[in-house]
Protein backbone atom coordinates (compact mmCIF):
# COMPACT_ATOMS: atom_id res chain seq x y z
CA UNK A 1 0.00 0.00 0.00
CA UNK A 2 1.47 3.35 -0.72
CA UNK A 3 -0.31 7.05 -1.25
CA UNK A 4 -0.55 6.14 -5.41
CA UNK A 5 -3.09 2.98 -4.39
CA UNK A 6 -4.15 3.53 -0.36
CA UNK A 7 -5.91 0.38 0.57
CA UNK A 8 -9.68 0.83 0.13
CA UNK A 9 -10.42 -1.07 3.09
CA UNK A 10 -7.76 0.25 5.62
CA UNK A 11 -11.04 2.68 7.28
CA UNK A 12 -13.61 -0.34 7.64
CA UNK A 13 -12.52 -1.58 11.05
CA UNK A 14 -15.05 1.01 12.94
CA UNK A 15 -18.12 -0.51 11.12
CA UNK A 16 -17.04 -3.87 11.59
CA UNK A 17 -16.43 -3.51 15.64
CA UNK A 18 -20.25 -1.72 15.89
CA UNK A 19 -21.52 -4.41 13.61
CA UNK A 20 -21.00 -6.84 16.24
CA UNK A 21 -22.58 -4.81 19.03
CA UNK A 22 -24.77 -7.58 20.68
CA UNK A 23 -27.74 -4.75 21.61
CA UNK A 24 -30.67 -5.83 19.94
CA UNK A 25 -32.34 -7.60 22.79
CA UNK A 26 -31.76 -4.97 25.60
CA UNK A 27 -32.69 -1.70 23.34
CA UNK A 28 -36.34 -3.65 23.43
CA UNK A 29 -35.98 -5.03 19.88
CA UNK A 30 -37.75 -3.86 16.49
CA UNK A 31 -40.76 -1.55 18.64
CA UNK A 32 -37.96 0.59 19.89
CA UNK A 33 -36.20 0.85 17.17
CA UNK A 34 -39.07 2.25 15.36
CA UNK A 35 -39.61 4.71 17.79
CA UNK A 36 -35.78 5.61 17.70
CA UNK A 37 -35.97 6.64 14.32
CA UNK A 38 -38.98 8.48 14.82
CA UNK A 39 -37.79 10.58 17.49
CA UNK A 40 -34.44 11.07 15.58
CA UNK A 41 -36.31 12.39 11.97
CA UNK A 42 -39.00 14.40 14.31
CA UNK A 43 -35.67 16.03 15.90
CA UNK A 44 -33.85 16.44 13.07
CA UNK A 45 -37.13 18.43 11.59
CA UNK A 46 -37.31 20.86 14.58
CA UNK A 47 -33.65 21.67 15.81
CA UNK A 48 -31.82 24.56 14.36
CA UNK A 49 -28.58 22.92 14.30
CA UNK A 50 -29.77 19.95 12.17
CA UNK A 51 -31.63 22.13 9.29
CA UNK A 52 -28.60 21.98 7.27
CA UNK A 53 -28.74 18.23 6.96
CA UNK A 54 -32.02 18.20 7.19
CA UNK A 55 -31.87 19.52 3.49
CA UNK A 56 -29.52 16.88 2.31
CA UNK A 57 -32.79 14.44 2.68
CA UNK A 58 -35.89 13.83 0.91
CA UNK A 59 -39.03 15.85 2.01
CA UNK A 60 -40.90 12.38 2.71
CA UNK A 61 -38.75 10.38 4.97
CA UNK A 62 -41.03 7.61 4.65
CA UNK A 63 -37.97 5.09 2.88
CA UNK A 64 -35.24 6.51 4.29
CA UNK A 65 -36.76 5.45 7.88
CA UNK A 66 -37.56 2.50 6.99
CA UNK A 67 -33.39 1.75 5.71
CA UNK A 68 -32.71 3.69 8.90
CA UNK A 69 -34.44 1.23 11.00
CA UNK A 70 -33.17 -1.97 8.81
CA UNK A 71 -30.22 -0.62 9.26
CA UNK A 72 -30.00 -0.41 12.93
CA UNK A 73 -31.79 -3.54 13.74
CA UNK A 74 -28.49 -5.55 12.22
CA UNK A 75 -26.26 -3.20 13.76
CA UNK A 76 -27.47 -3.79 17.21
CA UNK A 77 -27.43 -7.57 16.75
CA UNK A 78 -30.89 -8.47 15.28
CA UNK A 79 -31.70 -10.54 12.00
CA UNK A 80 -29.30 -8.93 9.10
CA UNK A 81 -32.43 -7.50 6.96
CA UNK A 82 -30.72 -4.83 5.69
CA UNK A 83 -27.54 -6.22 4.20
CA UNK A 84 -29.78 -9.29 2.48
CA UNK A 85 -31.69 -6.23 0.79
CA UNK A 86 -28.91 -3.50 0.32
CA UNK A 87 -25.54 -5.49 0.71
CA UNK A 88 -22.91 -4.29 2.47
CA UNK A 89 -23.86 -1.42 4.65
CA UNK A 90 -20.39 0.52 3.09
CA UNK A 91 -21.37 3.56 5.31
CA UNK A 92 -18.96 6.00 4.40
CA UNK A 93 -19.35 4.88 0.50
CA UNK A 94 -23.17 5.92 0.52
CA UNK A 95 -22.36 8.81 2.41
CA UNK A 96 -19.67 10.23 0.00
CA UNK A 97 -22.71 11.87 -2.01
CA UNK A 98 -23.24 14.26 1.43
CA UNK A 99 -20.79 16.49 2.21
CA UNK A 100 -20.53 16.09 6.03
CA UNK A 101 -17.69 17.47 8.07
CA UNK A 102 -17.58 18.30 11.68
CA UNK A 103 -20.84 20.23 11.93
CA UNK A 104 -22.78 17.63 10.17
CA UNK A 105 -21.64 14.93 12.36
CA UNK A 106 -22.44 16.99 15.19
CA UNK A 107 -25.97 17.96 13.98
CA UNK A 108 -26.15 13.87 13.37
CA UNK A 109 -25.42 12.88 16.66
CA UNK A 110 -27.53 15.94 18.47
CA UNK A 111 -30.66 14.42 16.89
CA UNK A 112 -29.41 10.85 18.04
CA UNK A 113 -28.50 12.22 21.72
CA UNK A 114 -32.31 13.67 22.15
CA UNK A 115 -34.29 10.94 20.48
CA UNK A 116 -32.04 7.92 22.78
CA UNK A 117 -33.00 10.47 25.47
CA UNK A 118 -36.66 9.96 24.76
CA UNK A 119 -36.38 6.31 23.63
CA UNK A 120 -33.52 4.16 25.43
CA UNK A 121 -34.42 4.36 28.96
CA UNK A 122 -31.09 2.08 29.67
CA UNK A 123 -28.52 4.96 30.91
CA UNK A 124 -25.74 2.75 30.27
CA UNK A 125 -26.59 1.54 27.59
CA UNK A 126 -27.88 5.00 25.75
CA UNK A 127 -23.64 5.93 27.04
CA UNK A 128 -22.62 2.72 25.27
CA UNK A 129 -24.72 3.61 21.75
CA UNK A 130 -23.34 6.81 22.01
CA UNK A 131 -20.07 5.94 21.64
CA UNK A 132 -20.68 3.97 18.53
CA UNK A 133 -23.06 6.38 16.66
CA UNK A 134 -20.06 8.84 17.64
CA UNK A 135 -17.13 6.45 16.19
CA UNK A 136 -19.60 5.80 13.05
CA UNK A 137 -20.30 9.59 12.56
CA UNK A 138 -16.68 10.70 12.65
CA UNK A 139 -15.28 7.75 10.33
CA UNK A 140 -18.07 8.63 7.46
CA UNK A 141 -16.64 12.46 7.42
CA UNK A 142 -15.59 13.64 4.23
CA UNK A 143 -14.68 17.11 4.39
C1 LIG B 1 -22.57 12.20 10.29
C2 LIG B 1 -23.61 12.79 9.76
C3 LIG B 1 -24.59 12.09 8.84
C4 LIG B 1 -25.27 12.67 7.83
C5 LIG B 1 -25.21 14.15 7.46
C6 LIG B 1 -26.05 11.66 7.18
C7 LIG B 1 -26.88 11.86 6.10
C8 LIG B 1 -27.50 10.87 5.39
C9 LIG B 1 -28.28 11.09 4.20
C10 LIG B 1 -28.57 12.45 3.57
C11 LIG B 1 -28.72 9.88 3.78
C12 LIG B 1 -29.60 9.59 2.55
C13 LIG B 1 -31.01 9.51 2.99
C14 LIG B 1 -31.98 9.32 1.87
O1 LIG B 1 -31.64 8.65 0.87
O2 LIG B 1 -33.10 9.84 1.98
C15 LIG B 1 -28.20 8.89 4.69
C16 LIG B 1 -28.42 7.55 4.59
C17 LIG B 1 -28.07 6.64 5.56
N1 LIG B 1 -27.41 6.91 6.72
FE1 LIG B 1 -26.63 8.68 7.26
N2 LIG B 1 -25.84 10.45 7.82
C18 LIG B 1 -24.97 10.67 8.84
C19 LIG B 1 -24.53 9.74 9.75
C20 LIG B 1 -24.96 8.44 9.81
C21 LIG B 1 -24.60 7.50 10.83
C22 LIG B 1 -23.69 7.82 12.04
C23 LIG B 1 -25.22 6.33 10.53
C24 LIG B 1 -25.20 5.02 11.24
C25 LIG B 1 -24.91 4.84 12.51
C26 LIG B 1 -25.96 6.54 9.30
C27 LIG B 1 -26.70 5.58 8.65
C28 LIG B 1 -27.30 5.75 7.43
C29 LIG B 1 -27.92 4.68 6.68
C30 LIG B 1 -28.00 3.22 7.09
C31 LIG B 1 -28.39 5.23 5.49
C32 LIG B 1 -29.08 4.48 4.34
C33 LIG B 1 -27.98 3.85 3.49
C34 LIG B 1 -28.56 3.06 2.33
O3 LIG B 1 -28.96 3.68 1.34
O4 LIG B 1 -28.61 1.82 2.41
N3 LIG B 1 -25.78 7.83 8.91
N4 LIG B 1 -27.47 9.52 5.66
Amino acid sequence: MNADNPNPYATLKPVTQVMTNPHFETIGGEAVIIQLVEKFYFYMNILPEAAGIRTMHAADLSHTKKILVQFLIEWLGGPKIYSSERGHPSLRKRHMHFPIGEVESNAWMSCMRHAMEDVVSNAILRQQLEQSFTKTANFIRNK
